[in-house]
């Protein structure tokens, strides 16, 4: 608890760009819950170096996400807002969570086993405790709840494994967190495959739309985006592709995806699919007009960096003092 409200940690990594999906899915629900929560969204920079990066290219892509949830109305002064890489109390804290995790449990996370699968030149040490290093995170802040996607609930679980072994040696230390399952946001999918989520990562440009795609490229994908030969305009799970225009259409304008569908009753996948561009590009060119603001405004920009910076120093370096001591190093001397 801090000042009477329950507290909420998220991290997000700025590897790839983000899409509409991460936008309807997850951040668009995010600015609600500032005032029912104090909220940490830390930009996880040191997670990110597990694999190779351009530092130039990571440098700028932290700084835009930090910009863009700025932009999508998370006010950094309601919602501390901070580079991984500032506080130091992550990797201290991620240390000793290492000596309290065995080998056995984080060989069985299945994110390590992807992720080494697919970087076999580079199975370092840091992409096999990556998960020590979230923990670390979440605990810092004793946070209550952790909104995740479900491919990051193995993580959060060995998260409460760690915080109750480390409470059963040592007294209450750690809040024990829980998965915040939102009030559940659009699942919005891939527009070329809607079987599957729409991903940052997807191979195919079509599939994703990006927060930073121009109108004319919103427009095209939509209108290129898979549906089926039925023709008829129905809410339902046989028709995938059709269902996620409606997702996406309902999400943007407000609506109820029955609402949706009276709206488009009797027309075509031809009238629903610009349709459903324009409503994209009505949420996302607003989005856009402010993170080109205020990527202009430096110093605003540079002294929320750094007050948040300091708030989550100073809220993290409360618990790790406590961790510190409970594990037996020495008191600080003044
Ligand atoms: N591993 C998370 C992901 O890739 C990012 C993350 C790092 C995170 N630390 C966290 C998420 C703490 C929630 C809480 O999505």
């Amino acid at each position: 608890m801090i000042d009477g409200k329950k507290v909420l940690f998220s991290g997000m990594q700025a590897t790839g760009n983000l899409t509409l999906g991460n936008y309807l899915g997850a951040l668009k629900n995010w600015i609600s819950l500032s005032n029912e929560y104090e909220c940490f969204y830390s930009v996880v920079d040191m997670h990110s170096i597990t694999v190779r990066q351009d530092p130039a290219e990571l440098r700028r892509r932290a700084r835009n996400l930090f910009i863009l949830y700025v932009a999508a109305g998370l006010d950094p002064e309601k919602n501390c807002i901070y580079y991984q890489s500032h506080c130091s109390a992550h990797a201290e804290l991620a240390w000793i969570l290492n000596c309290f995790t065995y080998m056995g449990e984080l060989s069985r996370m299945t994110q390590f086993k992807d992720k080494s699968a697919k970087h076999a030149d580079n199975i370092n040490a840091g992409l096999f405790t990556y998960p020590v290093l979230m923990a670390a995170d979440i605990l810092l802040y004793q946070a209550d709840v952790v909104p995740v996607g479900i491919d990051q609930m193995q993580h959060l679980e060995l998260t409460r494994n760690l915080a109750e072994r480390f409470n059963n040696l040592y007294g209450d230390v750690f809040t024990v967190p829980e998965a915040y399952i939102g009030k559940v946001g659009a699942k919005i999918m891939s527009l070329q495959d809607p079987t599957k989520k729409m991903s940052k990562s997807d191979e195919n440009p079509n599939a994703s739309i990006y927060l930073m795609d121009d109108p004319d490229t919103i427009m095209r994908k939509c209108k290129r985006a898979v549906t089926d030969s039925e023709g008829i305009i129905c809410y339902r799970d046989e028709q995938p592709g059709l269902k996620n225009l409606i997702d996406i259409y309902s999400a943007c304008t407000g609506k109820t995806p029955q609402e949706t569908v009276k709206e488009f009753e009797g027309k075509g996948y031809g009238e629903l699919k610009p349709a459903v561009g324009e409503a994209v590009i009505s949420v996302l060119k607003p989005l856009q007009d402010e993170f080109a603001r205020l990527s202009k405004d430096k110093a605003y920009i540079d002294s929320a960096i750094k007050a948040n910076a300091e708030k989550a120093m100073y809220v993290s370096s409360k618990t790790l003092r406590k961790v510190q001591k409970k594990v037996g190093f020495p008191e600080r001397v003044r």
